[in-house]
C-alpha cells in the first residue's frame, strides 16, 4: 500500500494533510524519515507519525458513558451517534457491543473486534448486563416476589415465541430495581416490565460482565478498556 493511503487509513489525516505531514518530516518507516507519498509500505514495516506507531490491524476496545439523547447505531438520524463522542481516528468504524435505547444512559462498549463482541453478547456465555431501573408504579409485598419469580422463570414478551432467559431482579426501593439480564432482546427491560403491568421511567446500564462503568467518567466521556477488562470476557 502507498504511504499516503496507509496514513489515511490509520489516522484522521486526509491525503493532502498526509502529504504535508510527510513533507514536514513527521513520518518514518522503520526509523527512517520518508517524504515520498508513493513509497510502498510492506506488511512487516513499522510506520510512525509524530513518533506514534500506526497499525492497520490494531483492535480497539472502549467504554463510553452514554448520555440520554445519543444513538447507538451507525446510521445518522435525528440524534448524535455514540461514536461522535469518541475523539479517535476512524471512530465511526467502531461497533457498539449491544445497543442501548436513545433515552437509556450508562455503559456502552465499542470495539472493532467482531469475535470479542460476539463473546460479550452471546447468551451462551452468560455475560450478565446489569441495569438500574426506575419504575412508574411501586412493586411491594407479594408483588415483589411474584415479579422476581416471573423474571427468574422467564416472561413471554409481546411478539416473541420463546420466553426470556432467566433474569435476576433485586428491588432496591419500591420503585427502583436492579435487573441482570443474560441476553439482549430489543427494548428487553422495558418490555419485561410492561409484561408485568409496569412502566420503565428511566434506565441506566451499570455493568457488562466484570466490566463496570468507570465512576470517574462523566456522561459523554470514554476511556480505553484495560487488558484485564478485555480478557475478562
Ligand atoms: N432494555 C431496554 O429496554 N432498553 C435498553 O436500552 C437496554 C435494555
Amino acid at each position: 500500500m502507498r504511504l499516503d493511503k496507509f496514513l489515511c487509513e490509520t489516522t484522521e489525516l486526509t491525503r493532502t494533510l498526509a502529504k504535508k505531514a510527510m513533507h514536514r518530516g513527521e513520518v518514518s518507516i522503520d526509523g527512517e524519515m520518508v517524504k515520498n507519498p508513493a513509497t510502498q509500505v510492506g506488511e512487516a514495516q513499522q510506520v510512525t507519525w509524530l513518533g506514534q506507531r500506526l497499525s492497520l490491524v490494531g483492535l480497539r476496545y472502549l467504554m463510553v458513558y452514554k448520555p440520554a439523547g445519543v444513538e447507538c447505531t451507525a446510521r445518522r438520524g435525528l440524534y448524535p451517534l455514540i461514536t461522535d463522542l469518541v475523539d479517535l481516528p476512524k471512530a465511526e468504524r467502531l461497533q457498539t457491543v449491544g445497543r442501548l435505547d436513545v433515552d437509556t444512559t450508562g455503559l456502552v462498549l465499542l470495539t472493532d473486534d467482531g469475535q470479542w463482541s460476539h463473546r460479550v453478547t452471546s447468551p451462551k456465555r452468560r455475560c450478565g448486563k446489569v441495569y438500574r431501573v426506575a419504575l412508574a408504579d411501586p412493586i411491594e409485598g407479594d408483588a415483589e416476589k411474584d415479579v422476581r419469580r416471573a423474571f427468574a422463570e422467564g416472561v413471554l414478551l409481546d411478539g416473541e415465541e420463546k420466553p426470556t432467559r432467566p433474569a435476576e431482579l433485586e428491588m432496591t426501593s419500591p420503585t427502583e430495581a436492579r435487573l441482570t439480564l443474560f441476553e439482549g432482546k430489543y427494548h428487553q427491560v422495558k418490555r419485561m416490565f410492561a409484561a408485568v403491568g409496569n412502566r420503565v421511567e428511566a434506565l441506566h446500564r451499570e455493568s457488562i460482565g466484570d466490566i463496570k462503568l468507570d465512576a470517574g467518567l462523566a456522561p459523554g466521556e470514554w476511556r480505553h478498556l484495560t487488558d484485564e477488562e478485555i480478557a475478562s470476557v
